[in-house]
């Protein structure tokens, strides 16, 4: 990723910071709406699951300019997630909702210039634990 757009979804974490727990509570509802079969995967609903995805998102986004810190991470988890049943088109059902979230929930904030940052974050993201699990590669909204 360039600076620039490390730069802006580094920024954009002072809007999210205080309303975390919301856009986390909207990405899960539209991502069971997209896809019902995602429901399924998650145990006794997805409070837990909910904090840990946003945490990593932050660490993640905190570590952007090295990203050799975070991915072996990712592809650890992307590794635990196939062995939830996890599959590769949930991560682009995914990446769908966390943008309708963080769009419905910053209105003007989320510029498409941040979007654009918040859309390679997601897809480096996914695309790391993805192929991690020997997933094929991600669908092409996924990418840039
Ligand atoms: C970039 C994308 C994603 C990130 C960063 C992420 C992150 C995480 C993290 C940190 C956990 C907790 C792991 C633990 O407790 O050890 C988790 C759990 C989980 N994630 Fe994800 N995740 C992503 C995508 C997905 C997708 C696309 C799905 C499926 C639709 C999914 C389904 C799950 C499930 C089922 C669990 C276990 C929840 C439970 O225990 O009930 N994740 N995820």
């Amino acid at each position: 990723m360039d600076p620039e757009q490390i730069a802006l979804v580094q920024a954009s974490l002072v809007h999210i910071q205080p309303i975390a727990d919301t856009i986390a509570a909207l990405f899960y509802q539209r991502l069971h709406q997209l896809d019902p079969s995602t429901r399924c995967l998650f145990q006794d609903g997805s409070p837990h699951a909910e904090q840990s995805f946003m945490r990593l998102l932050w660490w993640v986004i905190q570590e952007l300019h090295q990203p050799e810190r975070v991915l072996p991470h990712a592809q650890a988890l992307g590794r635990q997630h196939a062995h939830n049943g996890v599959q590769s088109r949930h991560y682009v059902v995914a990446g769908v909702a966390l943008l309708w979230a963080l769009r419905q929930s910053l209105q003007q904030q989320f510029t498409p210039e941040i979007e654009a940052a918040w859309a390679r974050t997601f897809a480096l993201l996914a695309e790391t634990m993805a192929e991690a699990a020997g997933h094929e590669r991600l669908h092409p909204s996924l990418e840039e």
